[in-house]
């Protein structure tokens, strides 16, 4: 594919302006402007279900070392690798060299077809129906590569394959068009769920088809994409999502359509040719003794926390835990180098860590040890410390607050002792910087996002508590409460302690907010709500991590250009 009109565009707005069309044709490649940063750029990386090589990630590390942004690379919640602070001269070396390593960033922007996101523990889990992967990995070729009219549609649609019975791990239920493998009468299929989805206004979705065969994904799919790509709205960027055309027309006048358009595309309907994946496994023994003394206190948490059974004999799946979701280059090469030594393959999870597969459980001590050394020994993998961020205002024009800064802390206020404590520790924390949802914060636990208030005349960082949404993206959360950004920390802390101390035998969180209500909440919380005069708390007026009074700089988003 040619980088010649990349170029232009960000030749041309080196030179001249931003303009819609060279934001349009950088956005398609995947190519984000950097907030407060002209001349800078965000590179977005499609990884399809996940599965990334040892040789991708190094080549991404390399890209990282060339770029030297402070805070490396980050994970996002769809399974992708963002390269942040890339210099307008190194945007399209940077594509060439992420295309040589087998890494595109087409459609990662722009209303098209997002990259399938994918169970990370497909093929790895005694919960599965069947291994999804290879059905990820045909849509997201077939509508890049085969299949090209759905690439600019009214807006962006995301897809998400889940293949285990019991827990949804990618939330196909706030999806635009979520997959959820079943079988009926010994056959392959897809129970097929449409027009979910978050940013300021979450829907969960609805229900289009009980049961597809396999071998009709890519004419139900098609056809849903025919139907959105003729029925969205293309005036009103708001209202363009799928979700608002279920709610605008009902789920009835959709299948009407749906129906009749797909009787149309089965005459000559598209072929599903399923890649063939192998997976590998080292071996199963052979990995070198280590002592007790060697491997101190913690080994046993982590070895708690962030191992998974496999149905294959001696052997686990190891979560990664990347506190959030930023990695240096140095991370990256351990992490190839690691799975090289100790895993068949490696996946990225939506919850911001990588997914060592197929190693052998005898070779944990040895893996933890190499883990520590890396600095990647994180514990508590999908747990209540383990919070989700978005990209946030380092890097993301649509950011009013710094969610990074918030995570940390949240993380400062609930970690050690208090944040394992067998009542709260499976809770989860989600953090976005602005309403746009990014960091899927109406799936948490506890979900926050940034706004600002005005007070006293002038603005002040504040984040929106949400309580009671599922990890598995079930039911959303329900606002509750708003604090400045400098007490997020004492907020969640106050919240979760009234949990810990007040729930019922048995009482799952959001019963507890169900239960108290949301005022008994905000009543607890009022205290940090208060926001004296710049002159006696001037740190109230500034963002997190900043010496700088807050100000609103959030611009028009590029997600949709
Ligand atoms: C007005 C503009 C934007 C809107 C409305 C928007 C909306 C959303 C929503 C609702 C999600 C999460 C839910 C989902 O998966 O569907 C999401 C994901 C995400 N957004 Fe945005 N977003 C915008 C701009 C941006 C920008 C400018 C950036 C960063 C430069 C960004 C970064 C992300 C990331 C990292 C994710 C998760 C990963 C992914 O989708 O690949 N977003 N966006
Ligand atoms: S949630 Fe808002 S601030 Fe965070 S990445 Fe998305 S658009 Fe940007």
């Amino acid at each position: 594919m040619s980088f010649e009109p990349i170029s232009q565009a960000i030749q041309q707005e080196a030179t001249a302006a931003t303009t819609d069309q060279t934001r349009s044709v950088r956005v398609r490649r995947g190519v984000y402007s950097m907030r407060e940063r002209p001349g800078f750029y965000m590179v977005r990386t499609r990884i399809p279900a996940g599965l990334i090589s040892p040789e991708q990630l190094e080549a991404i590390a390399a890209l990282a070392e060339e770029v030297n942004w402070p805070l490396g690379v980050h994970l996002t919640t769809r399974q992708g690798l963002e390269l942040p602070g890339v210099p307008a001269d190194k945007v399209v070396p940077i594509l060439e060299k992420l295309q040589a390593a087998g890494i595109t960033t087409f459609l990662t922007g722009g209303n098209s077809l997002r990259s399938p996101i994918s169970c990370p523990y497909a093929g790895v889990t005694a919960d599965e129906v069947f291994d999804v992967t290879p059905y990820a990995l045909a849509v997201d070729h077939y509508f890049r590569e085969v299949q090209t009219s759905y690439q600019v549609m009214p807006r962006k649609i995301k897809l998400a394959f889940e293949g285990c019975a019991h827990t949804d791990h990618v939330r196909t239920q706030v999806t635009d068009i979520g997959l959820r493998a079943v079988q009926r009468e010994g056959q392959n299929g897809f129970q097929v769920l449409i027009a979910g989805g978050l940013g300021a206004t979450p829907k969960l979705a609805r229900e289009l088809e009980a049961f597809i065969p396999v071998s009709e994904l890519l004419l139900t799919i098609e056809t849903i994409l025919r139907v959105f790509n003729a029925h969205g709205n293309r005036e009103n960027r708001s209202r363009a999502r799928l979700k608002w055309l279920l709610e605008e027309k009902g789920l009835d006048w959709f299948r009407g359509e749906y129906d009749r358009e797909r009787a149309d595309l089965a005459k000559n309907p598209p072929a599903l040719q399923l890649p063939t994946l192998t997976e590998t496994a080292p071996a199963l023994d052979g990995y070198p003794a280590v002592t007790e003394a060697e491997l101190g206190e913690h080994y046993a948490v982590w070895k708690e926390t962030n191992i998974h059974e496999q149905p294959q004999p001696g052997r686990v799946s190891v979560s990664i835990r990347v506190p959030n979701g930023d990695l240096l280059p140095q991370h990256l090469r351990q992490i190839a180098a690691l799975t090289r030594r100790f895993a068949g393959n490696v996946r990225t999870s939506i919850e911001q860590n990588f997914l060592l597969r197929h190693v052998s459980a005898q070779a944990l001590p040895a893996l933890y040890l190499a883990l520590k050394e890396a600095e990647l020994d994180a514990c508590c993998a999908d747990e209540l410390i383990d919070i989700t961020r978005c990209a946030g205002s380092d890097v993301c024009l649509s950011a009013l607050t710094n969610s990074r800064g918030a995570a940390f802390k949240i993380s400062e206020a609930i970690r050690g002792d208090f944040s394992r404590h067998p009542d709260l520790r499976h809770l989860r924390i989600r953090v976005s910087g602005c309403p746009n949802s990014c960091s899927h914060h109406h799936t948490a636990d506890i979900g926050l996002f940034g706004l600002s208030r005005q007070i006293h005349g002038k603005p002040v960082p504040h984040y929106a508590i949400e309580l009671g949404g599922t990890a598995s993206g079930t039911a959303v959360g329900s606002r509750v409460a708003e604090v400045p950004a400098l007490r997020v920390g004492q907020a969640v802390k106050s919240t979760l302690i009234f949990y810990r101390d007040q729930h019922t035998a048995g009482e799952d969180f959001a019963a507890f907010v169900e239960r108290v209500g949301p005022d008994a909440i905000k009543e607890r919380l009022a205290p940090l709500a208060n926001v004296p005069p710049p002159e006696t708390a001037p740190t109230l007026y500034r963002d997190l991590g900043s010496d700088k009074d807050f100000r609103l700089t959030a611009k028009r988003g590029e997600c949709a250009a």
